[in-house]
């Protein structure tokens, strides 16, 4: 699933474990339905300072049903947005989205001749509906106990990937790592968050179009899934009932002041949008953590664009009986000095998912 062919060939880069430690000049870019988020870091991975952060709208369309739909029109974006920032970095990382990528935990018997990767195969044809030619295919060791490996498969669609490689290879950056959305934010909670061995805390990454959601036992991912629901039904229906624009949807989601009748229709409409968006996550979360464990959740963390609508944390918060609090994905990086932390604090909770890739351990190549 990196930048290099064959089958299995980069299996273990998707998930950035077997790489060394060096982030210089490393762009994180998270191609979203509605956004594109770029990041430049530099320095070690544990201790990283942010040189430069933005994000730009995408065509509507440019991304669909998880893939790249207009290469050109992304790859347009990415090339403005990192003129616009000054970054001059080409090496590049980024994300499939969850829902496009099939995950699994196995358990093989793996005997002194034997080659895990082969292994490997087999045991990923039970799963896969597709023929493996189309697919690629990535894992991570969780457990290696004498003849017993218990791993971590990933696979995605070819096509898939390559969509999101070709948008960044046409705005002149060469994709060294992909990842997967789930893992770059388990990676930017680890740097950021300590958690006991047996806690049990849930990263929400709210989007647009999807919510993707992570359960950790002890800072570690037990089990991840999505929502087909985010903050833009909610946008929709505020750009139809009030006839306002977009920008001015956007704003008043996050709580902006307006005309009184504006401010009271809008939030009756951003009401009823969260008690539908918060019961969808509620519904999944319940799920995802029950499959993990019958002890009480210790928090919520939630991230994306969305996190920011006016009353959805606490909607969760009074469903499922648990603080939710804001991710800080900056909260332990060093800010360069040619970010304004204004605008960082108004994006950071989009910036998620890129602040996980740009802490990815990147060799140097
Ligand atoms: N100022 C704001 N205040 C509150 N919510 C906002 C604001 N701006 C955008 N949103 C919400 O955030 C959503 C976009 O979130 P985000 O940028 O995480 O999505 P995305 O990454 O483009 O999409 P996806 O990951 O679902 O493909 C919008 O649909 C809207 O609901
Ligand atoms: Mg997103």
């Amino acid at each position: 699933m990196a930048a290099r062919g064959g089958a299995l060939a980069g299996m273990r880069s998707v998930l950035g474990r077997a790489f060394g430690r060096q982030t210089s000049g490393i762009v994180a870019v998270d191609i979203g339905s509605t956004s594109v988020k770029i990041l430049e870091v530099r320095g070690p991975a544990d201790a990283p300072e942010l040189l430069r952060a933005g994000m730009a709208a995408l065509p509507e369309g440019a991304l669909q049903n998880n893939t790249v739909a207009d290469t050109v029109a992304v790859a347009e974006v990415i090339r403005t947005l990192l003129a616009d920032l000054g970054i001059k970095g080409r090496l590049a990382v980024t994300a499939v989205p969850g829902p496009s990528v099939i995950i699994k935990k196995a358990s093989v018997h793996l005997k002194a001749d034997e080659d895990l990767e082969t292994l490997l195969m087999v045991e990923a044809q039970h799963f896969i509906p597709e023929n493996l030619d189309n697919v690629s295919l990535d894992y991570h060791v969780l457990r290696h106990d004498a003849e017993e490996v218990e791993v971590l498969i990933v696979a995605v669609r070819r096509d898939i990937l390559q969509g999101f490689m070709n948008a960044l290879a046409g705005a002149g950056l060469d994709p060294v790592i992909v990842d997967v959305d789930y893992f770059a934010l388990e990676n930017m909670f680890e740097l950021n968050y300590e958690s006991g061995p047996d806690d049990i805390v849930v990263l929400i990454d709210i989007g647009a179009r999807f919510s993707s959601i992570n359960v950790l036992r002890g800072g570690v991912s037990s089990t991840t899934g999505d929502v087909q629901a985010g903050g833009g039904e909610i946008l929709d229906s505020l750009t139809s009932a009030l006839g306002v624009s977009a920008d001015e949807a956007e704003r008043l989601l996050g709580g902006g002041a307006a005309d009184p009748d504006l401010r009271e229709r809008a939030d009756a409409t951003i009401a009823r949008g969260v008690v539908e968006l918060a019961d969808a996550i509620d519904q999944s979360l319940r799920f995802l953590w029950r499959t993990v464990s019958d002890d009480p959740l210790q928090m919520i963390y939630v991230t994306g664009g969305a996190a920011r609508i006016h009353g959805l944390r606490e909607a969760l918060a009074t469903r499922l009986g648990v603080s939710v609090e804001s991710v800080n994905p900056f909260a332990r990086m060093k800010i360069g000095s040619e970010i304004d932390p204004a605008t960082l604090e108004e994006m950071a909770s989009a910036l998620g998912v890129a602040a996980g890739l740009a802490t990815r351990r990147v060799e140097r190549l």
